[in-house]
């Protein structure tokens, strides 16, 4: 029994989509996509109609198996969930063909100017599907819990190659057609494409990546490790199912850091650093290969199960292939974020809990530390109190049992109790799953973090806010977290001859590396250091992704002054900015109609 998901009108119950087919056309002329969605599926109830999701999809007309002609209705749209296409059915229909074309602000599509990319010379298109957003460029049943394979055959201008979340070719194709067969049954929001100016790069027998010329080189040498990472992986929680791992590295407007499109990431160019310090987004990309591309959350309030086990796996990732030291900084940085955003929120805010109630909101709500971090963190605590050879087999019966398959909170606490806790009332209280599902906050049991390593970049912090000068520090060794852990822990407390002196002692406003500069503008908002805004609004300008966004925004945002300054900058980024970041940065900025 699959519980109902109220982010979707598909009622699989009665009639469930088994294999979409799609035939596309890509005009990046109107940014419109437009073709036929052939919707293969299984009546179980002997329905006379099937419900499906759209949002802005104009629809031409809807026909069954070998083209005979059915009703279809289009209810009225609510709010972040679009209309419930139903489509008349006979008990024996086994096909339902749609054509149908996108509108040219559909959610899930983000064309770019020529200008926007990193060649300049030629457009863009990628889609961003998760959650809700595949119903916005195809007709389906855009629910996690169903799962279906796909089959495409795509028209783009003959100079661009396509990409999706399946088999990929790797050259170009002179006459613009391309055809993808994804074999493996996976749910809609995991649904992607990407057309551009790209190559190829192999990086290993089953791995590689692609990335516009420009970046190509860059990205190769960034990912040296890929394959180490998807044997790292494999060791812990099994056999690698998908066959490729490639990356895509997009243009910088992608508003998420990565999205683990199946056979194929999709990631920021913000992580290309230039010393490979930031390729554990592509450790938690592969990650949910397992946990979530194969076992899945069966709806977004268990958003959690997804993000809390991929930040854990990605952590034991980095762990087997950095070794202790690196992933304690990893993780100590992150309970410094998960405790921020618990104070954000208020520690009795329903929203911390790992259970959401995103009844009535979008699940793009949901999307917080809390899923990720939190947890992550209940997961830690299990693996210190039983063990981590325990917590291990656990984890491996965990993926093996609901491989293929959609679960959800309650499902898992049942087979925890089943699997591992096994009527042991201490252990139970120990782990205390109901604590970290169902309440605020953060419990006692959560772990306590130690990073060697930080402590250093922590004392000099301390040091430095004491009074000695910041050319003194020593710095040697230093990572981008032992930096980013240093500019947070100097607080608010910079004053400009600070800022000028830390400037010109480490060079931040020309640092190269996107977290470090994250961390940066925000203390030279707070401190009123202009030099930096000429290169910060640089960084507004071209950066969309939201993670940076968000902060950078909002510290303007608490000066009338720096209002001022956000809204203007903005007003000229924005055309550039995904659908996602744009709805983000409104609402900090107060102009949400
Ligand atoms: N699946 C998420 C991205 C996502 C979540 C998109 C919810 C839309 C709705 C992806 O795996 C992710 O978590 N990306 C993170 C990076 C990660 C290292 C924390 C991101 O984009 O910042
Ligand atoms: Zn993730």
């Amino acid at each position: 029994m699959t519980p109902k998901d109220i982010h979707s009108f598909a009622r699989p119950e009665e009639a469930v989509v088994e294999h979409l087919s799609l035939n596309l056309n890509v005009d990046f002329n109107a940014k419109i996509i437009s073709g036929t969605a052939t919707l293969s599926i299984k009546n179980k109830t002997g329905a006379n109609q099937i419900h499906l999701d759209s949002k802005g999809l104009n629809i031409s007309s809807v026909v069954l198996d070998s083209g005979e002609p059915t009703s279809y209705s289009m209810a009225d749209a609510v709010e972040y969930l679009g209309s419930d296409l139903t489509v008349a059915i006979k008990p024996e229909t086994k096909k339902i063909v749609i054509t149908y074309s996108t509108s040219p602000d559909a959610g899930a599509l983000q064309w770019l100017d020529p200008a926007q990319t990193n060649g300049g010379t030629q457009p863009f298109l990628f889609t961003q599907s998760q959650a809700i957003l595949a119903r916005t460029w195809i007709p389906l049943q855009d629910s996690p819990g169903i799962k279906f394979t796909y089959d495409a055959t795509i028209k783009v201008p003959s100079n661009l190659m396509a990409l999706m979340s399946a088999e990929n070719d790797t050259t170009l194709h002179p006459d613009g057609i391309y055809r993808f067969n994804m074999p493996q049954a996976i749910p809609s929001y995991l649904m992607a494409l990407a057309v551009g100016d790209l190559q190829f790069r192999s990086l290993g027998p089953n791995c590689g990546v692609f990335a516009e010329p420009a970046m190509i080189e860059k990205s190769a040498w960034e990912f040296a490790d890929l394959h180490d990472m998807i044997t790292s992986a494999e060791s812990l929680y099994g056999p690698y199912a998908w066959g490729r791992y490639d990356v895509l590295v997009l243009p910088p407007s992608f508003p998420f850091g990565g999205m683990e499109n199946p056979r194929i990431t999709f990631a920021t160019p913000t992580i290309i650093a230039g010393d490979r310090s930031l390729v554990a987004l592509i450790a938690h990309e592969l990650a949910h290969s397992w946990s979530g591309n194969l076992v899945t959350n069966a709806t977004w309030n268990d958003f959690w199960l997804n993000e809390g086990f991929t930040v854990y796996f990605e952590t034991r990732i980095m762990e087997k292939i950095y070794g202790k030291d690196y992933a304690d900084m990893l993780t100590l940085l992150s309970l410094g974020e998960l405790r921020e955003t618990i104070k954000a929120m208020g520690d009795t805010s329903k929203d911390t809990h790992l259970y959401l109630d995103l009844a009535g909101r979008d699940p793009d709500d949901g999307v917080s530390d809390i899923a990720y971090e939190k947890g992550r963190f209940f997961l830690t605590s299990i693996e210190y109190a039983i063990g981590r050879e325990r917590w291990d087999a656990f984890l491996n019966s965990y993926f093996k049992k609901h491989a293929w398959g959609a679960i959800d909170t309650k499902t898992f606490l049942v087979y925890l109790e089943s699997e591992l806790i096994k009527g042991d009332e201490k252990l139970r209280k120990q782990i205390n799953a109901e604590g970290w599902i169902y309440a605020p906050g953060l419990p006692a049991n959560c772990p306590e973090i130690k990073s060697t390593e930080l402590e250093k970049a922590g004392n000099a912090a301390t040091a430095y806010k004491s009074g000695i000068p910041a050319k003194t520090i020593d710095t040697k060794g230093w990572t981008t977290h032992h930096w980013m852990y240093f500019l947070r822990n100097l607080n608010d407390s910079l004053d400009l001859k600070k800022m000028k002196e830390l400037d010109a002692a480490f060079g931040f406003t020309n640092s190269g590396n996107s977290e470090i500069l994250c961390e940066w503008y925000q203390h030279a908002i707070a401190s009123g250091y202009e030099i930096a805004f000429p290169n910060m609004e640089k960084f507004l300008m071209t950066v969309g992704r939201r993670k940076f966004l968000k902060p950078i925004y909002s510290e303007l945002a608490k000066t009338q002054k720096g209002l001022e300054m956000g809204r203007q900058i903005y007003q000229k980024a924005r055309p550039g900015y995904h659908a996602v970041s744009i709805q983000t940065i409104d609402g900090i900025l107060g102009l949400k109609k």
